[in-house]
């Protein structure tokens, strides 16, 4: 088996072998970006910033943006900047560079299991307020063990199924049982609950959303009633996400949200009906080169699926009108033109909008800020491929 020095040896080997110049250095033109790569329009993102934070101000609720949405550190700070009051994360080792960055307020949105991630847990622990999921005893008890055997604390908050039929417990009295486990438990203090219905975030209809949150926010307060007559303060409530954002903050319940989308939108989002509620811009680009023009109608992309995911649907080309990306291969994407007179040109640059923006971040390396047409920053996407 190799070691871990055979490995580095090996990569050694390959970085001196020939030197990749980057896609973009800041300061470049729009027009001098290597594809494919991930585009950001910084006045975009920043409005979209802006317009979340403000939502959640009006209404005296706690922001807490999900980092698993673009797994870069930069990004996070920015929204901390804004007055975000923590970030969330979804996975233990996907925090690791967010607290390597200077992040200290971490949600682990998600139930952690297995020894070594709990050690990894302990680890953070010691350097920054963690939070995790639990929905389980016995996970909890291997928290407790593993904070004890590394001298950390943790704050764990009961993670209730509020129907999206995923994680979580299923009874009010499961939720005040978890609880008091917690409480009694060496080394972990109860801070709340976590209900987060991920499949009403996407239903379509501005009022099926509203109607699903409604529904989602009653099964809370059970919960929170039950806590309260069992004498246990629950002083955190959070989940929600872009999709039901407008109704979470009004709802009374949720003392934060997790939203992580809204900065950039994506074709899934985009697609939705938001009717008079807050509109969030689409910030996120993916840029190709027209690389085969092979029939009147057909161009071929350099970006595929190692550049975009599409199981949310194919990425939607920008500004070209009568023009459908109707098919994404592994490096390829095909677009479609109804006229040729329309059909994009042999090296033309295309941006296309991803149709779902966390695994396309997962897929690169940096992330490139563009402004009034040239590269204003480039973050690197510090948490690409760390899932454990
Ligand atoms: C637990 C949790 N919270 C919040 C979010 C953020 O949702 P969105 O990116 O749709 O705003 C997600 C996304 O999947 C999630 O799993």
């Amino acid at each position: 088996m190799e070691g871990v020095t055979q490995l580095a040896q090996r990569q050694n080997a390959v970085d001196q072998a020939m030197a990749i110049a980057p896609a973009a250095q800041i300061g470049d033109a729009l027009a001098d970006i290597d594809t494919p790569s991930l585009l950001l329009d910084l006045d975009a993102f920043e409005d979209n910033l802006r317009a979340m934070q403000a939502l959640a101000e009006r209404h005296g609720v706690g922001l807490r943006p999900h980092a698993k949405a673009h797994r870069c550190p930069d990004i996070s700070l920015r929204q901390l900047a804004l007055g975000a009051q923590g970030i969330c994360c979804q996975k233990v080792s996907e925090a690791v560079p967010f607290v390597a960055a200077g992040l200290r307020n971490i949600h682990i949105s998600n139930e952690v299991v297995g020894p070594a991630k709990l050690t990894l847990l302990a680890q953070l622990a010691h350097q920054a307020d963690i939070t995790v999921c639990a929905d389980h005893p016995a996970n909890v008890e291997a928290l407790s063990d593993a904070m004890l055997k590394h001298k950390a604390s943790l704050g764990v908050l009961v993670e209730v199924d509020v129907g999206q039929k995923r994680c979580g417990v299923q009874t009010p009295e499961e939720t005040v049982a978890l609880a008091q486990r917690i409480q009694a438990l060496p080394n972990l203090q109860f801070m709340g609950i976590q209900a987060y219905h991920g499949g009403l975030q996407h239903k379509h209809g501005l009022a099926q959303r509203q109607q699903s949150c409604e529904k989602a926010v009653k099964l809370v307060r059970k919960h929170l009633e039950a806590l309260q007559q069992a004498g246990i303060k629950c002083p955190v409530v959070t989940g929600g996400g872009t999709g039901s954002a407008a109704f979470d903050v009004a709802s009374d319940v949720f003392t934060e949200i997790q939203a992580g989308t809204y900065a950039f939108m994506d074709t899934d989002y985009g697609s939705l009906d938001w009717g008079e509620s807050l509109a969030f811009r689409h910030s996120l680009f993916l840029l190709g080169t027209v690389m085969s023009t092979p029939t009147p109608e057909r161009a071929v992309i350099d970006v595929g699926l190692k550049s975009t995911s599409a199981e949310s649907g194919t990425p939607a080309a920008v500004g070209l009108e009568g023009v459908r990306c109707i098919a994404v291969n592994d490096e390829h994407s095909i677009l479609q033109a109804d006229d040729p007179a329309h059909r994009p040109a042999l090296g033309d640059r295309i941006r296309l909008i991803p149709s779902h923006c966390d695994p396309t971040f997962n897929l690169h390396d940096t992330v490139i800020g563009v402004r009034g047409g040239y590269v204003e920053a480039i973050w690197p996407v510090s948490a690409r491929g760390l899932s454990r």
